[in-house]
């Protein structure tokens, strides 16, 4: 609801302005001393309108984006809003006030075309800074589609985009299967749940909405920080934040990867084929390695599927991630995303399903 009211006011306060600026030059350039007064006198009455929207847009605006701190496009909407309200408030205003007075005195002398400039400058300001916020907030309804998905979009290029807030919009997906290898029904585009809530999983059926599903990374994350574990003959590259510490690695070669020690990973406990075949093996792509002189491999990736596990996250494999959050050194396209809704390192999974025992059927 929120989110409506603010687009609304949003675009109430972008027309009025549009219509004003437009009025005004179509006016002055071809229009009669009559006719500049009286559109300036509706530019003034228009100010009824125009203020009310701007004031909903922007507390809006802020109340909803004080919850969406690491999104750039809430970030870029933030830092445009207060320079919009002081353009609207400390140059617009008195200028509508000082040419409305000046046009039905008659008076269209040097002090009225400077204002006038001055007025059409500030407006062009304000029009290209709204018009930029009316663009992000698009994006981050999904409503305009990221790089990835329009390239996606068109062709057949598997992507998907997590969306703000919202669900997973998984596109040109050619198999999604759950964790009996049963094939479950894949659309050439769907929206999949990640909020945990929706009572059709796993499927969206809007319930983000109901639960206000909140796409931050907790406060409490994982560092975002790819640590190097060097051995003689390889050397393993290790991000956190994109584990799901479903423990693969320790469970295949308990001597490399041992969670339980510090350091975790001993590179030289094992051979470089092995460690090789296990990094192979990490379906999150947090691993990664190296050959000396070489720069740091993923795992390959292999045939294109999104599988549901029970109880747990979306295991991708060749499909492309676009989100604001993408973590350093993540596999392209392999990952392992949230479907429960409480990953601290959203939309990664980091186990917290496992952690709180979630089960798909509980909400
Ligand atoms: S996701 Fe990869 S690194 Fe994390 S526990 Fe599983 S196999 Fe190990
Ligand atoms: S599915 Fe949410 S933390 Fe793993």
């Amino acid at each position: 609801m929120k989110t409506k009211v603010h687009a609304i006011a949003g675009v109430i306060g972008f027309l009025s302005i549009l219509s004003f600026w437009t009025s005004t030059l179509f006016s002055e350039i071809f229009g009669t001393p009559e006719m500049i007064a009286f559109v300036k006198n509706m530019i003034l009455w228009g100010m009824f309108v125009l203020i009310p929207a701007m004031a909903i847009a922007g507390a809006s605006g802020m109340s909803m984006g004080a919850k969406r701190t690491d999104a750039p496009a809430a970030v870029a909407k933030k830092k445009r809003m207060p320079i919009i309200a002081a353009n609207g408030l400390l140059i617009l205003l008195p200028s509508a006030v000082f040419l409305e007075s000046r046009a039905a005195a008659g008076i269209f002398d040097t002090w009225f075309y400077a204002i006038q400039v001055l007025e059409l400058v500030a407006g062009a300001a304000n029009l290209t800074m709204m018009g930029l916020n009316i663009r992000d907030g698009l994006k981050m309804t999904g409503r305009v589609e990221s790089a990835p998905v329009r390239q996606a979009v068109g062709s057949n290029v598997p992507v998907i985009d997590a969306r703000d807030n919202g669900p997973l919009v998984a596109k040109n997906v050619p198999a999604l299967i759950d964790s009996d290898q049963q094939i479950l029904q894949a659309k050439p585009v769907m929206a999949l749940c990640r909020c945990g809530a929706s009572k059709n999983k796993p499927y969206c059926d809007g319930s983000h909405n109901r639960v206000d599903f909140d796409s931050r990374r907790a406060s409490e994350r994982t560092r975002d920080d790819v640590k190097i574990y060097d051995g003689e003959h390889i050397t393993v590259h290790y991000n956190r934040l994109i584990c799901s510490h479903a423990g693969e690695c320790s469970q295949r070669l308990k001597p490399v990867f041992d969670a339980d020690r510090r350091p975790w990973i001993e590179p030289d406990n094992a051979s470089p084929e092995d460690i090789i075949a296990v990094i192979d093996a990490c379906p999150s792509g947090a691993l990664r390695y190296s050959l000396p002189g070489e720069k740091p491999q993923h795992a390959a990736s292999g045939s294109s599927s999104i599988t549901v596990e029970k109880d747990g996250p979306y295991r991708v494999a060749g499909i492309q991630l676009s989100s604001a959050r993408l973590a350093k050194g993540a596999n392209p396209d392999m990952f392992v995303l949230c479907r429960c809704g409480a990953s601290k390192n959203k939309p990664y999974c980091d186990g917290t399903h496992h952690d709180i025992n979630w089960r798909e059927e509980d909400r």
